[in-house]
Parts: C-alpha cells; sequence; structure tokens
C-alpha cells in the first residue's frame, strides 16, 4: 500500500473544499480503504467536521497537532504520534489546532536547520515546499489515500507544502465569475509544475460544487469550465443542497447523514471518476 496524497484547494474561500474532503474520506473508508486526512487550515473546519465538532482550542488537540508535528522536525518528530482516529471507521486524521498558522515562520526556520544536516540524514530536505512530502512519507504505507484540505490563500508556504506533497490535486470551485478566475489559474499552475522534471504530481482536475442546474448563469459557467478545462473537469457536478447545511451543522458529512440525496449520490459519483483519474500515469 502507497497511498496517494490528493490535495483539495483553491484560493477562492468558501467554495466547497472541507465539504468535499470531509466527504470523499468518509466514502473512502465507508468502502475500505485506509485514508489519513491532513487539516492545514487554521480554521480547522475539517478537523472540527471529523472530530464531532471539537473545537481547535480543544485540549484534545493540545501537543498533537500538525504544527506540534514540523515543531518536532529536529527531534525526529514521528507522524505516527500525530494522527488521531477519527469516529469514521478507516478515517484518520492529523488535526489542525490553535497553532496552525505559525507553521508558515516554522517552515522558514527549518530549511536551515535541514540544510545544516548530514547528507543522507533522511530529514534533509531539499527545499522549503517538501516539509509535508517528508512526513507524509513516513506513514504513506498505512495508507490508500491521504487527502489534504487546505486554507484559501496564495501565499502560505504550508498550502505550498500540501501543492507539493500532491499526486493529484482536486480543484473544488463554484458557479460564479471569482471562483472560475482562481480555479483556473490553480489548475494552469499544476499544469506546468508537472512538466518540471522534479514533479512526482500526475494530474489536477476541477470538481463544480454547490450548482443549482435550473439557474441560467450556473449553466452558462458550467459550459465555460467544459470548454476550458474539457476532460479535466469532472463530468458529475455537485448540486445545491441544504442538506448540506444541515450536515455542517450536525458535523457529519452529507454522504453519511443523507446517503440518498442526490447531493450525497453526486459525491459517490465524484469519487467513482477520482478513482479512475487516479489510475491514470
Ligand atoms: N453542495 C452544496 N450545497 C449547498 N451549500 C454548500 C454546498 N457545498 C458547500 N456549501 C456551502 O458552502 C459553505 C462553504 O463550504 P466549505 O466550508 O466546504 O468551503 P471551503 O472552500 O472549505 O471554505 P474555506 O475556503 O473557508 O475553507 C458551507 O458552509 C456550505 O454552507
Ligand atoms: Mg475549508
Amino acid at each position: 500500500m502507497s497511498a496517494k496524497i490528493i490535495t483539495i484547494a483553491i484560493e477562492k474561500g468558501g467554495t466547497g473544499k472541507t465539504v468535499t474532503a470531509s466527504n470523499l474520506a468518509y466514502l473512502m473508508g465507508d468502502e475500505g480503504k485506509k485514508v489519513l486526512c491532513v487539516d492545514t487550515d487554521p480554521q480547522g473546519n475539517l478537523t472540527k467536521a471529523l472530530s464531532g465538532g471539537l473545537s481547535i482550542t480543544s485540549d484534545e488537540f493540545y501537543g498533537k497537532a500538525l504544527y506540534n508535528l514540523f515543531d518536532g522536525f529536529l527531534y525526529h518528530s514521528k507522524t505516527r504520534d500525530f494522527i488521531m482516529e477519527t469516529q469514521y471507521e478507516n478515517v484518520d486524521m492529523i488535526p489542525c489546532d490553535a497553532q496552525t498558522p505559525r507553521i508558515n515562520k516554522r517552515i522558514e526556520l527549518l530549511i536551515g536547520d535541514a540544510e545544516r544536516l548530514k547528507d543522507g540524514d533522511p530529514r534533509k530536505v531539499s527545499g522549503m515546499g517538501d516539509f509535508l512530502y517528508y512526513f507524509l512519507n513516513q506513514v504513506r504505507d498505512e495508507y490508500d489515500y491521504i487527502l489534504i484540505d487546505t486554507q484559501p490563500t496564495r501565499d502560505s508556504l504550508l498550502l505550498s507544502n500540501a501543492i507539493y506533497a500532491a499526486d493529484y490535486i482536486l480543484i473544488p470551485a463554484g458557479c460564479e465569475d471569482n471562483s472560475e478566475e482562481s480555479a483556473f489559474r490553480l489548475y494552469y499552475e499544476c499544469n506546468k509544475m508537472k512538466q518540471s522534471s522534479t514533479s512526482h504530481l500526475m494530474g489536477a482536475g476541477v470538481l463544480l460544487v454547490n450548482v443549482d442546474k435550473s439557474a441560467a448563469t450556473d449553466k452558462k459557467i458550467q459550459e465555460h469550465f467544459k470548454e476550458e478545462l474539457g476532460t479535466s473537469l469532472f463530468s458529475v457536478a455537485i448540486p445545491t443542497s441544504k442538506t448540506v447545511k444541515t450536515s455542517i451543522s450536525r458535523f457529519l458529512p452529507v454522504c453519511y447523514m443523507a446517503k440518498t440525496q442526490p447531493v450525497a449520490k453526486a459525491y459517490v459519483k465524484a469519487y467513482e471518476e477520482l478513482k479512475k483519474r487516479l489510475e491514470v500515469k
């Protein structure tokens, strides 16, 4: 087993990254796949969603979160020690806590530490973007999938780490102009990255989420996405559903809480499509 690392990202805020992450994680686990979720967003929404609503300031996460893993780099921190089980079978997570925003500063200092290590030391990472990849590789053999949720931003070392770690970048975009611009920008950045000889990125794809099929603007924007991206656009779109809001307030994935709803069925299709995309090199 060597986990495929999927980073869920788009700079635009509130498009559906976390909802997509929690539902895919649940579906993967439900199918018997071992999944590790990594919450790199300081808001901690995925941590909350997978822990039944715990706040990132909860004692549960104190000393055991993503920041602590980075902080212990020079002391050989073991990724396994920062992984906790969630209430969903086969789904583990490395949680976010209140110190996550400090990771960016930490990475700036760690690169100097890494450079001073002897050649051959496994911690001798080569660039500021490679720390998360180094940490995740420690547990890669224990999982089928590693899902990384990210923050809505462009300028963050932690986000770069999440992007560089990925085998696949999943871009959840809404049917609106601003979302479209952000999605295309990231998609083209990924394509550029893929061409680099040092990149292990297999691909990137855009999943339209929160789509109102009856709205003319949504239809128009959906068509524009299709024209621009071709097969890199997921053929399934996640429909708008009031149940998503309810599921968030209950800290339950909609695929767990309301399996028969169209939105849950659409996520099942998206997962099937994602699996196919991960097979193609
Ligand atoms: N399919 C959907 N139907 C209806 N509402 C949705 C759907 N998907 C997402 N939403 C709404 O969008 C909001 C934002 O979703 P989510 O938290 O997943 O976005 P995000 O991209 O992770 O946000 P952020 O950028 O802040 O991390 C949710 O609180 C929910 O109300
Ligand atoms: Mg989010």
